[in-house]
């Protein structure tokens, strides 16, 4: 039977209405391709004007994967290395599409789903001559895997051991918008920009029908960038069918608030399952959390709604074994889902 409701992903919806009006109406509208034309000049314009780096370069292509792919092998030389975390994207749900580009990936212990100066220190200091990689790049998520989100002064921290050692500072910003919009976040997207090397926007996890938007910060990594796009098949012949969305969400704040909603319907979420008395893998701030659930109720709530368990076996007591699940919401979830969600949970905890 099909799920009544889904908490899987932040994309099992299609695009807001608003971008598929925008779409509609600049249908006709003849334009050059590859991103040549006005709408992707436009929305380049607006992200610029947003994060405060009017050096800065916007890139337009159509996913995560893609992205993290083109961005990290284009800014690496052969024989140089990321450093990420063991539950970074690029090292668990990305097929091994960077390394393919011919980078080693190197995984270090997060501190809840979160990158370290000190872990990059001792990186560094581990390589030390031409028998192995250089490390060039600490990659970064914010929000992060597990939901949570880098302050200022993290982000702030990484940067500067990263000037320190001359490794570029990247953020992947698939949920960027859900990171910014947390309750008690301390930054915008300018702090994002200005500490980082390159980033990326999410569109496809926050109400665009796809598309994401690389942005290069620092000049030194904007020279010929259209041509590793090109060369890796990312150079879209309709490239305005991403910017067209950007416009639009970025010509007020229609971006952030699309994150705004989602982080709220998963913290009602968080609140109502606290209240039946559960606990949570991390403290999430944004769209996606990981209670703590016992195997029996899990299984009860599969049923009717879609999800992941994302950790199974999380303990065993007696004859209760728990696992932790991954719900996540979206700019279109509704508070009936949340509600239902919540009020099967309670009865189920009865029982
Ligand atoms: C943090 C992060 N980066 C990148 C991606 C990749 O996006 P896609 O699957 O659209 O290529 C995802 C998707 O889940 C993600 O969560």
């Amino acid at each position: 039977m099909p799920h009544k409701h889904l908490f899987r992903d932040d994309y099992s919806e299609g695009a807001h209405p608003r971008l598929l009006e925008a779409l509609s109406k600049t249908n006709t509208q003849q334009e050059p391709g590859y991103g040549a034309d006005s709408f992707t000049h436009e929305a380049e314009q607006l992200i610029i004007k947003k994060i405060k780096q009017p050096q800065a370069r916007v890139h337009f292509v159509a996913g995560g994967t893609l992205a993290n792919l083109t961005s990290l092998s284009a800014i690496s030389k052969p024989y140089e290395s990321v450093i990420l975390t063991e539950n970074g994207h690029p090292n668990v749900h990305e097929a091994g599409a960077v390394e393919a580009t011919g980078h080693k990936l190197y995984v270090v212990a997060g501190v809840g789903g979160k990158l370290t100066p000190d872990a990059i220190q001792k990186v560094v200091a581990e390589h030390t001559d031409e028998h192995m990689v250089v490390p060039r790049t600490a990659y970064i998520s914010q929000a992060t895997e597990m939901g949570t989100v880098y302050s200022k002064k993290e982000l702030q921290a990484l940067s500067k051991v990263c000037r320190q050692h001359k490794l570029y500072l990247y953020v992947d910003g698939a949920r960027i918008a859900n990171a910014i919009m947390a309750e008690d976040a301390d930054h915008d997207i300018d702090t994002i920009a200005e500490l980082s090397d390159m980033f990326f926007i999410g569109g496809t996890k926050n109400g665009a029908l796809f598309g994401e938007a690389i942005v290069i910060v620092n000049p030194n990594l904007q020279d010929k960038f259209r041509y590793h796009l090109k060369q890796r098949g990312a150079l879209m012949a309709k490239t305005r069918a991403i910017s067209v969305q950007f416009l639009e969400m970025f010509k007020d704040n229609l971006y952030f608030d699309n994150a705004k909603h989602a982080n709220q319907m998963a913290q009602k979420l968080a609140k109502g399952i606290a209240e039946c008395g559960y606990e949570f893998l991390t403290v999430s701030p944004t769209n996606q959390i990981f209670p703590i659930l016992p195997d029996s109720i899990i299984e009860q709530l599969q049923k009717k709604y879609g999800f992941y368990v994302w950790v199974p076996n999380v303990s065993i007591t007696g004859k209760t074994s728990t696992s932790a699940i991954r719900l996540v919401t979206s700019w279109a979830t509704s508070q009936d889902a949340v509600n239902e969600f919540l009020s099967d949970l309670k009865s189920l905890g009865k029982t």
